[in-house]
């Protein structure tokens, strides 16, 4: 199949909305990572995304709105909580879970009878959204089990001749997937973290769970609260481990392992004494800029070749929690702390 690379202009806008409304498949800009979009109400056309995408049959799709208006047609009914945090967060990268209506076929929520919707704070994406006339289905734009994407290039480089459109909105400024919660009890309970933090759920919920596989190994036996905890994520073609430690400590370890295709993956501050080949994620202090420039980090260690990478672990706090549990990801949970 031939893709069409479009542009952020009007017309295009246009064309991407007829081919989303002809149910067709649409990689689109949003501020956290590339969409693979279909309209929602189109069975076959989600059905579609998994094909192109490799994705497992059980792992649900997120719903994409441009307007609080079009939510209440989509679910039972809108708890007080979700009224809220859209007010404050919406437009924005968090996807809240409620039950759902009919109207949201099964191929969209792989026979769950909940939906994970969300608002994207992408002036592009809202655009495209309005133009399909209806709302749009996506998950991240990236083979499954790979990196998501945060480009158009990383999107032709993924799904090129697998999909009808990919419309270029530019970088995504996120960098990281949105915050996914589940709405469905109270306290709600975090799911995936991202940009949207616990602490800026507590202040309007009072209360949060955080779910025990954001930053574990899913326990044999146990069920997932969400089926995309279970698949390998984020996974780059080169070896990843995590790397706790002072950069004193991380420097004197990565330098002295052996291998011409040894890499680091560290802060900008680590980079002074490596004598091996590095890519930085951004400042130590600056969790914003890691979360912004991961997974395009992740993606030039392929490029350059990398066997394997040695990663210095993010801080936990704010945005960090959501950049640590994609790099604990990437590196499968091999952690070494020196
Ligand atoms: O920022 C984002 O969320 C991006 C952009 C494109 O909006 N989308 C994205 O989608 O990351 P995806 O499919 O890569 O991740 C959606 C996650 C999966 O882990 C899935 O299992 C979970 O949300 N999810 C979706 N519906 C769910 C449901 N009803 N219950 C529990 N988890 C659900
Ligand atoms: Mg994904």
């Amino acid at each position: 199949m031939l893709t069409k690379l479009l542009k952020n202009t009007p017309e295009d806008i246009e064309i991407a909305g007829d081919i989303l409304k002809n149910g067709g498949l649409c990689a689109i800009p949003t501020e956290t990572v590339y969409g693979l979009a279909a309209n929602a109400f189109d069975e076959n056309a989600v059905k579609n995304i998994f094909t192109a995408k490799g994705r497992a049959q059980d792992n649900p799709l997120i719903v994409h709105i441009s307007d609080i208006e079009q939510l209440k047609p989509l679910v039972l009914e809108i708890p007080e909580m979700v009224l809220k945090l859209a007010d404050k967060f919406w437009p924005g990268p968090l996807t809240m879970i409620m039950k759902k209506s009919d109207l949201i076929p099964n191929a969209v929520t792989c026979g769950m009878d909940t939906v994970a919707v969300r608002m994207p704070n992408n002036e592009t994406a809202l655009k495209i959204i309005e133009s399909a006339g209806v709302p749009l289905a996506a998950p991240s734009a990236n083979i499954s089990g790979g990196v998501s994407p945060v480009s158009a290039k990383h999107c032709i480089d993924d799904l090129n001749g697998r999909i009808d459109a990919i419309l270029d909105g530019g970088d995504c400024l996120v960098g990281v997937e949105s915050t996914v919660l589940l709405c469905t009890q109270n306290p709600p309970k975090l799911l995936r973290p991202g940009f949207v933090t616990p602490d800026d759920i507590k202040a309007i919920t009072k209360d949060i769970i955080v779910d025990d596989a954001v930053l574990n190994p899913l326990k044999e036996g146990v069920k997932p609260s969400s089926p995309g905890m279970k698949y390998k994520h984020y996974s780059p073609t080169a070896n990843v481990i995590m790397i706790t430690g002072s950069s004193k400590h991380y420097i004197n370890y990565v330098n002295q392992q052996n291998g011409d295709d040894v890499f680091a993956l560290c802060f900008d501050e680590d980079t002074k004494n490596l004598t091996k080949p590095f890519v930085t994620y951004g400042s130590i202090n600056d969790d914003k800029a890691q979360a912004a420039n991961l997974f395009n980090a992740l993606r030039i260690l392929d490029e350059k070749g990398a066997k394997t990478v040695f990663a210095h672990s993010p801080d936990v706090n704010g945005v960090g929690l959501a950049v640590l549990n994609r790099l604990l990801r990437a590196a499968a949970f091999r952690i070494i702390e020196v």
